[in-house]
């Protein structure tokens, strides 16, 4: 396909999108915040009554102590609850029918997820699966998912994939190693509790990965072009926390403040994709993700800077903006150097949390493989600038060692 029949096709998108979300209620975020705040989700879902609620959580959480913590509130409550703790990071369709034969077992009919964005994605299928005869393979894209779901509450135990403030969810393929997208507005969970507490012992490496998956989040939102709701507030809000408290969350993973700072920040840049939806470094870091398991954080992380390089020039005013926010630049410097700065703010950032440059698990004989699937997957979304070929394998070469 032509570069120039690629831009119509992609600008066609993104106008149909806008039509048929224009007429779509906006999404209503309920968030219950600080420490303890777990045990006030607890509360509130009990107020509601529930039949029965099946947490969804992971093995790791349980061992740690960390879910029931999480659902304190609940049990205390003398909520009837199920247990399904079988997500394991990047969860297939495999889990989520695991998941859905216990829902549909003990007859649950509310969901409460405990854990990262792998335990939220799937609670999320699952629910969407409990009222549906179809399946995730039916609904890849965005807003395929049209009915009524059960209702679904999130805590999230990392800061990073904002899981807890989007109507999405990822689910991989484990034949073909496929990563994709399904959404609706039933997914997105009726209350959230960030509760920073229960992220005091996630390890260095895991809080700076997905941290900066918040950061991504947060940037994609801010520089796409699609203008719609307070995705620039949103994203702001969330550039500036992480990069005023993700350093200092790694360094010490007691720093309640830190932790507290990057738990809102992961909601924030949910928040904001949410509305606008991710850009290129998604598009490759979903390729990277699904073929070599390579943490979504991560892959974002060695992805971002590179994008941001690629489409400095046609996202400059943003960067340049987000360069004063984060306090990268003076007001009054040019917007191009304040692009610059803000790109190699990032670069720094990153290398202050421990992120290397490349990754020896990526394999140059598929990188064409891995091109052509992120520049299908980046047609989706409000970018400032398509990936082609030459530029998409050029990224994948600077990430790969
Ligand atoms: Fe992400």
């Amino acid at each position: 396909m032509s570069a120039f029949i690629r831009k119509l096709r992609h600008r066609f998108y993104l106008l149909m999108l806008r039509a048929m979300t224009g007429i779509l209620p906006a999404a209503s975020h309920m968030a219950f915040v600080g420490q303890g705040s777990s045990r006030q989700l607890g509360q509130h879902i009990a107020s509601l009554s529930p039949r029965k609620v099946l947490i969804v959580t992971d093995k790791p959480l349980r061992e740690l102590g960390v879910a029931d913590t999480a659902a304190a509130g609940l049990l205390e409550a003398g909520v009837d609850c199920a247990w399904f703790d079988g997500v394991l990071p990047d969860p297939t369709h495999e889990q989520v029918d695991a998941g859905l034969a216990v829902l549909k077992r003990e007859n649950c009919d509310t969901l409460l997820a405990i854990g990262g964005g792998s335990v939220m994605d799937c609670a999320k299928l699952i629910s969407a699966c409990a009222t549906s005869d179809e399946s995730p393979r039916d609904w890849v894209g965005m807003g395929k998912v049209k009915h009524e779901l059960l209702p679904i509450y999130a805590i999230p135990t990392t800061a990073g994939t904002g899981s807890e403030a989007t109507s999405g969810a990822v689910v991989k393929d484990s034949q073909t190693l496929e990563k994709v997208v399904v959404s609706g507005p039933g997914m997105l969970p009726r209350a959230a509790a960030l509760d920073a507490s229960l992220m005091a012992g996630l390890p260095p490496h895991i809080t700076a990965a997905t941290g900066m998956d918040a950061l991504t989040h947060a940037i994609e939102a801010y520089i796409g072009v699609w203008e719609r709701g307070t995705r620039l507030e949103d994203g702001r809000i969330a550039v500036q926390l992480v990069f005023q408290h993700l350093v200092n969350a790694y360094e010490d993973g007691g720093d309640s403040e830190a932790r507290e700072g990057m738990a809102m920040a992961a909601f924030y840049g949910g928040k904001a994709i949410n509305q606008v939806n991710v850009g290129n470094v998604h598009a490759i870091a979903h390729q990277v993700g699904g073929r070599y398991g390579i943490p979504h954080g991560l892959a974002n992380a060695l992805i971002l800077p590179h994008v941001l390089e690629y489409c400095r020039e046609e996202a400059q005013p943003r960067l340049a903006e987000l360069a004063l926010v984060v306090g990268a630049g003076e007001p009054g410097e040019a917007e191009a150097q304040l692009a610059f700065k803000f790109i190699a703010a990032v670069r720094e950032l990153r290398t202050q949390v421990g992120i290397p440059d490349r990754s020896d698990l990526i394999r140059r004989e598929d990188h064409t493989a891995l091109a052509d699937a992120a520049i299908a997957e980046s047609l989706g979304y409000p970018v400032p600038r398509l990936l082609d070929e030459a530029s998409t394998l050029a990224i994948l070469s600077q990430i790969t060692e």
